[in-house]
């Protein structure tokens, strides 16, 4: 079958080129008995994909069950998915199957699986590797011939890290990746997929199609999608259901979409490969932004400051700041040699608190080593998070920029000055 009518058959709307590397990966590799682990963020569409391998593989006549681990207790979790001996806890008064036993000979898509117990991540290791498991209460040992597809939108090597994921338990899993990109990643597909939502609703609304004028569709393929294809389905049934007007402008849009001004924090990529950016990678790339800005400024106030007559008019109109980050930090700027005469002396004597610290006068002055020294291990893995991003993305400089939330002239001049191959 091809990518066309797979779409078509799974309903998968897009066209970009990664949403098409993961449909591929799939067709291909659902002839196989091969384990699947599908990543990608919350709302990327990941749950089409264990049904497209179920149904194109040679197991589309036995079961498919799908498990939502996220949604069953831990106390039962293990009762469900491996059965249990009548009397093995309070309430099991019969045998019963589990979803191993019951999907053998077909597909089992274990979604949301990092929420599953340590324990249960023991049992599943074993079905994995031998296909054997026990029914709670029971040291019989069952055999089964169940194909796994397994899926998360958590950063897998994050929680291996936290000990929250067997790390054995993931290589297993990981045979064959497939990651289902975020919107951001496939811009594209933005419009196309607002549009066949705008159809469905108006169709089930009995209303006018949606339509958005240019500057609205410009908008929602710049907009970043956190929630990804949900999202912008949740959106457009909103906007369907309460606008009058069919012509959507940026006015109208701007009302259904949470203002991204407001929130700073990076976009949390929840990709589960090792190339991918973690959390954490993403907390360091924030740092990093910081500790630039923060030497971009240095730099700019040590240059200000060089010429005496700018530094008197500068100190004369920035007295406040200067005073502040005397106080604060102590060692700010090189100030101008203490002249009784200079304006800033004025400030001094303006100011009590400061006035009370005249060593913090003699400020030290800034050495570039001291800057690159303090950066060094925030460099490094800079370097390494653009190096991750281009591999993740074949050497497209375009889309690993806008995974590291930079321009592609940013990246550009980054692996220029980092020398990076
Ligand atoms: N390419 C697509 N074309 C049409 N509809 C899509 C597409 N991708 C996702 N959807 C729709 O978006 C919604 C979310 O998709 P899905 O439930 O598969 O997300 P998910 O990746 O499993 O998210 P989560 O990790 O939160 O479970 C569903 O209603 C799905 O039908
Ligand atoms: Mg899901």
């Amino acid at each position: 079958m091809d990518k066309q009518t797979v779409k078509q058959r799974f309903g998968i709307i897009g066209s970009s080129t990664l949403l098409d590397r993961a449909i591929e990966i799939a067709i291909q590799v659902a002839p196989t008995d091969l384990t699947v682990f599908i990543t990608g963020e919350s709302g990327t569409g990941k749950e089409s994909f264990p049904k497209i391998i179920h149904q194109l593989g040679a197991r589309k006549h036995g079961n498919y069950i799908a498990v939502n681990c996220g949604a069953i207790p831990e106390g039962t979790i293990d009762s469900e998915l491996f059965g249990h001996e009548k009397g093995s806890f309070t309430g099991a008064t019969d045998n019963r199957k589990g979803y191993f036993e019951v999907a053998n000979g077909g597909t089992i898509f274990l979604d949301e699986i990092a929420e599953l117990p340590l324990s249960t991540q023991a049992r599943l290791l074993r079905v994995l590797e031998n296909g054997e498991y026990m029914r709670v209460g029971s040291s019989k040992v069952f055999k089964t011939d169940v194909r796994i597809v397994a899926a998360t939108n958590v950063n897998v090597p994050t929680a291996i890290a936290d000990g929250k994921f067997r790390e054995d338990l993931y290589y297993r899993l990981n045979t064959v990746p497939i990651n289902v990109p975020s919107l951001r990643n496939r811009k594209d597909d933005i419009v196309l997929l607002f549009r066949k939502f705008a159809a469905d609703f108006a169709d089930k609304y009995r209303m006018p199609t949606l339509q958005l004028n240019e500057e609205a569709k410009q908008i929602i393929m710049d907009y970043s999608w956190k929630g990804n294809v949900r999202q912008l389905k949740n959106v457009t049934e909103q906007i369907s259901i309460i606008e009058k007007d069919r012509l959507i402008t940026p006015e109208v849009l701007r009302k259904y979409l949470p203002d991204e001004r407001n929130s700073k924090l990076p976009v949390l990529y929840q990709n589960q490969k090792d190339s991918h950016l973690s959390e954490r990678d993403l907390l360091y790339k924030v740092l990093f932004e910081m500790r630039q800005d923060v030497t971009d400024l240095k730099k700019l106030v040590r240059e200000i400051m060089k010429d005496e007559q700018m530094a008197r008019v500068f100190q004369k109109s920035n007295t406040n700041i200067i005073r502040d980050i005397v106080e604060d930090t102590g060692v700010a700027v090189q100030m101008e040699p203490m002249n009784p005469h200079s304006d800033f002396q004025n400030v001094e004597n303006a100011s009590p608190a400061y006035a009370s610290k005249p060593q913090e006068y003699d400020a030290v002055p800034i050495q570039e080593s001291e800057i690159v020294e303090e950066s060094l291990s925030l460099q490094d893995k800079e370097i390494e998070l653009i190096k991750r991003a281009l591999k993740k993305h074949n050497g497209k400089r375009k889309i690993a920029a806008q995974e590291l939330g930079i321009s592609e002239r940013t990246l550009y001049r980054k692996i220029k000055e980092y020398n990076i191959s």
